[in-house]
C-alpha cells in the first residue's frame, strides 16, 4: 500500500510560511473487524431497556441477586496480604513461586509424586487463556511431533485463535451430539483413533465449555486408553475445577487418572471462576516430564517465551490464590465456598427444568440438568434464540448456550416461560 502525502502551506501571523505534511493515515487499510461473540451479547444487553431482561451470554459467576460475588475467602487473604505490607518488586519470569506450587498441587492432588520428584515445569500466566497461549508457544517452539491441535467440537470460542496465533494448525474430533444433546462418545472415540500419532488433543478437563458435556468416570479411562495406544501429547483446559461438582478432588480425576497412567501432560489452568478472580488474572500453565533435568530444560525454555511477551506476571491475584491454598484455615473455608456456587448452579438447572414443565413444554430439557459446570448448551436454534432476544430480552450467544450462572431464583421463571415460547 502506497502512502499519500498531502502538503499545506499555511501562512503563520509572522509571515514565515510552514509546511505542514499529513500522511493518509498509516491505518486507513484496516477493515472494521467483528466484536467479540460474546462481549458483543453484553453490549446490546446494556442497550436493552426491557426490566425484565436477563443477560446469560457471559461466564462469570453471579449470585441469587444477580450480583458478581467476592468471595469471603478471597476478602480476607486481601486483608493478611495488606497486613504483611509486602513490597511491588518484578515477580520471577516465572511468577509467584508460592503461587505456582499451590496451583500444581490443586491439580495434582496434594501427594503427587510428579511434584515431590520435581517433574513439572510450571510457571504462572495471565490467566487462562495466557497460560493456554505460553503452551501453545512451547509447542510450536519445541513440540517434536505433529504441530496440529485436535480440539473437541464444538469447543470455547478462544481456543482456535490461541492455537493459530501460536502457529500450530488446529483441527477437531467428534464431541457433542446434537441429537441428545450429550456426548458423541463414540464418535469422539473413532475420530481420535484416526489422529495421526505424536499429534496434540486438547482435552477440556472437566465442565466442558460451551456444551457442559463432560465425559463420565469411565469413559475418561477409555479416552485415556486410546489416547495413550495412538501416542497422543494431552494437553488439558483446566478453567473450572470445583465449578463443575463442587469438588475440587472430583474435578481433577481425569487430569490425575491420565497422569497415574503415565501421560506426559500440559496443563493450563484458571482462577477466574473457582476462586471468582477473573480480572486478577490468575492461572498457571505446567508440563510433566520424564525427569527433574528435563523438567528444567522446559522450564528455561519457557522463561525465554514469556521474557518477550509481558516480561513477568502481575503479583496481586497470585498473591491472593497463594494465600488461599496455602493457608489450611483459609483453604478450609473457600473450599465450600466453590461449592456454594457449584451447588447454586445445579439447583437453578433443577429449577429451569421444572419451570419449562410447568409451562407446558413437552420437550426433552433433560441435558439441562444432565450437563454440569457453567454453561447449558440447550439445542436452541439461532431461529429460536433470535425470538428469544427480539421478543424476551434475554440475552445468549447464537449457539444456544445460556450461561447458568446470571439465571436466579428470581428470573428462572421469566427464563422458562420465554424459552418456551421460543420453542413449542
Ligand atoms: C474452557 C476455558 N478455558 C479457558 C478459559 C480462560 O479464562 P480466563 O482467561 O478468564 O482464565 C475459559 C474462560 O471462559 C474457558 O471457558
Amino acid at each position: 500500500m502506497s502512502l499519500k502525502q498531502t502538503t499545506t502551506i499555511l501562512q503563520s501571523k509572522n509571515g514565515i510560511n510552514c509546511i505542514k505534511q499529513r500522511a493518509s493515515s498509516w491505518w486507513s487499510g484496516v477493515q472494521m473487524g467483528p466484536p467479540d461473540a460474546i462481549l458483543g451479547v453484553t453490549e446490546a444487553f446494556k442497550r436493552d431497556t426491557n426490566p425484565n431482561k436477563i443477560n446469560l451470554g457471559v461466564g462469570a459467576y453471579r449470585d441469587d441477586n444477580g450480583k458478581p460475588y467476592v468471595l469471603p475467602s478471597v476478602r480476607k487473604a486481601e486483608d493478611k496480604i495488606k497486613a504483611k505490607g509486602l513490597d511491588k518488586e518484578y515477580a520471577p519470569i516465572s511468577g509467584v513461586a508460592e503461587f505456582c506450587k499451590a496451583s500444581i498441587g490443586l491439580a495434582l492432588g496434594e501427594g503427587s509424586e510428579i511434584i515431590s520428584n520435581g517433574l513439572n515445569a510450571t510457571v504462572q500466566g495471565i490467566s487462562g487463556t495466557g497460560s493456554l497461549r505460553i503452551g501453545a508457544a512451547f509447542l510450536n517452539g519445541f513440540f517434536p511431533g505433529n504441530k496440529v491441535v485436535y480440539l473437541p467440537s464444538p469447543s470455547w470460542g478462544n481456543h482456535l485463535p490461541i492455537f493459530k496465533h501460536s502457529g500450530l494448525d488446529v483441527k477437531t474430533y467428534r464431541y457433542y451430539d446434537p441429537k441428545t444433546c450429550g456426548l458423541d462418545f463414540q464418535g469422539a472415540l473413532d475420530d481420535i483413533s484416526k489422529i495421526p500419532e505424536k499429534s496434540v488433543i486438547l482435552l477440556h478437563a472437566c465442565a466442558h465449555n460451551p456444551t457442559g458435556v463432560d465425559p463420565s468416570k469411565e469413559q475418561w479411562l477409555e479416552l485415556s486408553n486410546v489416547i495413550k495406544r495412538k501416542n497422543l501429547f494431552v494437553f488439558f483446559d483446566m478453567a473450572y475445577q470445583g465449578f463443575a461438582t463442587g469438588s475440587v478432588d472430583n474435578d481433577a480425576f481425569a487430569v490425575r487418572h491420565f497422569v497415574k497412567e503415565g501421560h506426559r501432560i500440559a496443563l493450563a489452568q484458571s482462577f477466574a471462576k473457582n476462586m471468582g478472580l477473573y480480572g486478577e488474572r490468575a492461572g498457571a500453565f505446567s508440563i510433566v516430564g520424564d525427569s527433574k533435568e528435563e523438567a528444567d530444560r522446559v522450564m528455561s525454555q519457557i522463561k525465554i517465551l514469556i521474557r518477550p511477551m509481558y516480561s513477568n506476571p502481575p503479583v496481586n491475584g497470585a498473591r491472593i490464590v497463594a494465600e488461599i491454598l496455602n493457608d489450611p484455615a483459609l483453604r478450609k473455608e473457600w473450599l465450600p465456598e466453590v461449592k456454594g456456587m457449584a451447588d447454586r448452579i445445579i439447583s437453578v438447572r433443577n429449577k429451569l427444568r421444572e419451570n419449562l414443565k410447568k409451562e407446558g413444554s413437552t420437550r426433552n430439557w433433560e441435558h439441562i440438568t444432565n450437563q454440569i459446570g457453567m454453561f447449558c448448551f440447550t439445542g436452541m436454534n439461532a431461529e429460536q434464540v433470535e425470538k428469544l432476544i427480539k421478543e424476551h430480552s434475554v440475552y445468549l450467544t447464537k449457539d444456544g448456550r445460556i450461561s447458568m450462572a446470571g439465571v436466579t431464583s428470581k428470573n428462572v421463571e421469566y427464563l422458562a416461560h420465554a424459552m418456551h415460547q421460543a420453542t413449542k
